[in-house]
């Protein structure tokens, strides 16, 4: 079966920051994981580089659109590698085949009678680029960029959306899970009461001339979603390639909140009007605040993805990112709870247990999984408890809920660094009876390890491929088949003890302050 996820495309016209950071993460954790339940898998993310805001940076960069788009696509290419973000295909606006999608998109809307020529004023929010109605203004002032919005008028091309908005109300109530979680769900229904506008979805090239010209007008340019919106088809062959009839059917989308009524409203509304079924499913996050603030440029506490990696690792940095949001709701950031996370589950936890068993294994079965006898109760409640950490981990992975899976794992690693205790293995290492009961204690601590690292392939992939090293796996895993218990073979020679997670001292992980009166240094960021 086919899977297929894309990221939203970034806008060229700020660095990545943590946020960006995030929406790749998950899209790369989900990847992973479906990659490991047998799935054929492709991930899409890229950049958005076109509209005003882009040639008003590329201006105060003192370069032309074109190279100042090239520099900042090429900064988001080389910052996800950093964080073990693997994409089977990087989508910029400005590439050819894209260009040529979207004309041929527009050329079809426009045939068929869906895009008509008529005059437009309304409230223009700059930094939105699009036009405000009264109603979602705040004290007169767009409620995202605090800045009362022009009035403008003119003439342009407009999508008749209104003529699906039936449609739509329909297709969202049919299927439940086309846009989760179930609070956005709500918010796009509840917004879908009032009457639908139609979309305008071009600007004049008096105004506007770094966009895609229209096939059918010369005079005007594609207004930005219509052009980025399309990348999740043009990306993977629209409309006649094999990879496109291989993944379209399985298309799922990542965004945060922001960009909710985009892909909930104009971009299915799209897709009805091309003659595109719609995609599967739209999966909305909430935003990172940083120390309870929200991250922006003027602020000066804007989290960059490549500072945190250098401080604390990527697998740290997924981890915490997984495990303190709660997919859907807002979160905040700082970087004292991401150290006490590293610090405790990491190389407290999971460190440990890993370094213990490796140190007895060493120790007491000259590095080899030993054959175990018969099960005692406690190693019996011990293959349970990781059995069902199993199924709980596919059901919360399946319900994007990371952090209740991380919970299920946790709860199995602090079991088994418990039973440790409880079963003192150097105290069963005097006494020559208790042979097989030795053997049957470090067979089923390493079973948990195997599981535990089986979970963490999708989450943590570097130290997950260390760990499978340690543990003498090859391959990819094949979660099916992993998931069960009494795999390991007796006589597998394990790795040495290694402390794969080390604490971070009292000094360590200032640099990356995430506040304001302590910049962050640009280190190999554009600065
Ligand atoms: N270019 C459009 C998207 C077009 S998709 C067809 C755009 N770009 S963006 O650069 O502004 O990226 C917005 C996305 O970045 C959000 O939807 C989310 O994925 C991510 N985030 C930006 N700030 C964020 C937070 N503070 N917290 C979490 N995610 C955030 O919109």
């Amino acid at each position: 079966m086919s899977f297929y996820l894309t990221t939203p495309i970034y806008y060229v016209n700020a660095e990545p920051h943590l946020g960006h950071a995030y929406t790749s993460i998950v899209t790369d954790v989900v990847c992973r994981y479906q990659r490991m339940l047998g799935e054929e898998v492709w991930l899409q993310t890229g950049t958005d580089e076109h509209g005003d805001k882009v040639v008003q940076a590329a201006k105060a960069a003192g370069m032309s659109p074109r190279e100042y788009t090239d520099k900042i696509s090429a900064l988001f290419r080389e910052t996800w590698p950093l964080l073990d973000i693997e994409a089977d295909f990087f989508i910029r606006t400005t590439d050819q085949r894209h260009v040529e999608v979207v004309q041929r998109i527009l050329t079809k809307v426009y045939e068929q009678g869906d895009i008509y020529f008529s005059e437009y004023s309304g409230l223009y929010c700059q930094g939105c680029e699009r036009f405000l109605t009264e109603k979602e203004l705040v004290e007169g002032k767009c409620p995202d960029h605090l800045v009362e919005p022009t009035q403008v008028s003119e003439k342009n091309y407009f999508f008749r959306m209104s003529k699906y908005q039936d449609w739509l109300i329909d297709h969202i109530q049919k299927h439940p899970e086309f846009i989760t979680p179930e609070r956005y769900r709500n918010e796009v229904l509840s917004f879908l009461k009032e009457p639908l506008e139609d979309l305008c979805i071009s600007r004049p090239v008096s105004r506007l001339t770094w966009g895609i010209p229209l096939p059918f007008d010369p005079g005007f340019v594609t207004y930005v979603w219509f052009d980025a919106l399309i990348n999740y088809l043009s990306g993977i062959g629209y409309p006649d390639e094999p990879q496109f009839y291989k993944f379209w059917p399985a298309a799922e989308h990542l965004i945060a909140k922001d960009i909710l009524k985009p892909h909930a409203v104009y971009w299915p509304t799209m897709l009805r009007s091309m003659g595109v079924e719609p995609f599967r499913k739209l999966h909305v996050h909430g935003y990172w605040r940083v120390n309870e603030t929200k991250m922006s440029k003027s602020i000066g506490n804007v989290v960059h993805p490549q500072d945190l990696v250098q401080e604390y690792g990527s697998d740290a940095v997924r981890y915490f990112l997984l495990r303190e949001m709660t997919f859907g709701l807002d979160a905040s950031f700082g970087t004292e709870t991401l150290k006490a996370r590293k610090n405790s589950d990491l190389a407290n936890d999971l460190g440990n247990l890993l370094s213990r068993s490796l140190t007895m294994l060493e120790k007491f079965s000259d590095g080899c999984i030993p054959a175990p006898g018969p099960l005692s109760e406690q190693d019996k409640e011990l293959k349970a408890a990781a059995l069902a950490m199993m199924a709980e981990y596919r059901t919360h992975m399946d319900a994007f809920a990371f952090n209740r899976a991380l919970q299920a794992v946790w709860e199995v690693i602090s079991r088994a660094n418990k039973y440790i205790v409880t079963n003192a293995p150097w105290e069963l290492a005097k006494n020559p009876a208790a042979a097989e009961t030795l053997a049957t204690v470090l067979y089923c601590l390493f079973e948990v390890l195997r599981l535990v690292v089986v979970t963490l392939v999708p989450i943590m992939p570097a130290a997950a491929k260390k760990m499978q090293g340690l543990l003498g796996l090859t391959g990819a895993v094949d979660f099916h088949r992993a998931a069960q218990w009494g795999l390991f073979k007796p006589g597998t020679a394990i790795g040495k003890p290694i402390a794969l997670f080390p604490r971070m001292g009292e000094k360590e992980g200032k640099r990356v302050t995430a506040g304001v009166s302590d910049p962050v240094p640009p280190g190999s960021r554009l600065s």
